[in-house]
């Protein structure tokens, strides 16, 4: 139901062009039976979804975006679930966007139609969002993972913005997202010539959370999501409002807003049973209200 929901809210704002790839598939219908481009699973209370689109290296055509911003809505107002994982599996995150679908545009067909709108979907996601990453996360798909909340990779992960080689720039945050995660200088460095840092590098940088083996990428995330969905639904949104605020506001104001937050998390019955559980040496039992 709540995927239905999702979908027709993603229908009634999608761009036509965004209908170009797999996503036509979705016109008229009232629900979604399955999906072209990711896989979507439940893991403990954890949503995980991944990009599956091996051959192109899980490039990020339009379909695979619709789908992308579809599931993760759907988990985001699914109360069984409290934390997503975004993950193109053990082998490529996403090359970026899919350059096939973009060589012939002009820019009448992306101005007119605000071409790439639609991730803003993602960024609406008031649960946590944790990307998991293994191999390349390049252009589009080191976007995507910046949209996240946590990045978490593996030892063989690369990270880079090479749309200059293509003779464009970054299109999807790439160019204010980096600048925010590992400074101007960074920053610049890979915007202006494409190169890309590994995991050490990204993890040094602050990129990235957590580094660990390939393999243990998904798993870790999945465990990171479940242990964040273990805790009071209510502190865990208004905890991640109030850190991506610092992204938006000055400090006074930010340090407001927490502030109010924090108040406001007095109101709820988990702060009494948190506090209460503490004082009585027991398990906290959230019932997120
Ligand atoms: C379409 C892509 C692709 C992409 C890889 N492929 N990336 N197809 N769009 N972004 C395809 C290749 O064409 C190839 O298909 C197959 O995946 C395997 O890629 P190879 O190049 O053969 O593999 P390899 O030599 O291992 O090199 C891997 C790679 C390289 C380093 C990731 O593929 C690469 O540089 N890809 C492009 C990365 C890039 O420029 N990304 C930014 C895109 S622009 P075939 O059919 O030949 O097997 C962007 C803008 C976002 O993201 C903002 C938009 C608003």
């Amino acid at each position: 139901m709540a995927l239905r929901m999702a979908s027709r809210s993603l229908l009634r704002m999608r761009s036509p062009s965004a209908l170009a790839c797999g996503a036509r598939r979705f016109e008229g219908s009232s629900s979604i039976k399955e999906y072209e481009f990711i896989k979507v699973e439940t893991k403990g209370k954890t949503g995980v979804i991944t990009m599956d689109r091996a051959k192109t290296y899980n490039a990020l055509c339009n379909g695979m975006i619709v789908e992308l911003c579809t599931a993760v809505t759907a988990f985001d107002e699914d109360p069984a679930v409290g934390a997503i994982v975004i993950t193109g599996g053990d082998k490529v995150f996403a090359a970026g966007a899919d350059i096939t679908e973009m060589v012939g545009l002009s820019f009448s067909d992306c101005y007119n139609q605000d071409k790439f709108k639609d991730w803003a979907a993602l960024t609406r996601v008031r649960k946590p969002l944790i990307a998991a990453v293994n191999g390349y996360a390049l252009g589009g798909g080191c976007e995507l993972a910046m949209m996240c909340d946590i990045i978490l990779a593996g030892d063989d992960a690369k990270f880079g913005q090479p749309e200059i080689n293509l003779g464009v720039i970054p299109g999807w945050g790439g160019t204010q997202r980096l600048v925010r995660a590992v400074g101007k200088s960074k920053a610049m460095e890979m915007v202006l010539t494409g190169s890309m840092i590994d995991a050490k590098r990204a993890n040094w940088d602050g990129l990235v959370s957590r580094v660990v083996e390939p393999e243990k990428v998904v798993e870790t995330a999945v465990a990171l999501g479940n242990k964040i969905a273990s805790m009071s639904r209510p502190s865990v949104l208004m905890a991640k409002e109030a850190v991506n605020s610092a992204y938006e506001l000055t400090l006074t104001e930010g340090l407001h807003v927490e502030r109010r937050m924090f108040h406001s998390l007095f109101a709820t019955e988990d702060q009494k049973e948190g506090m209460a559980a503490f004082l009585e040496k027991r398990k906290p039992e959230w019932t997120h209200k």
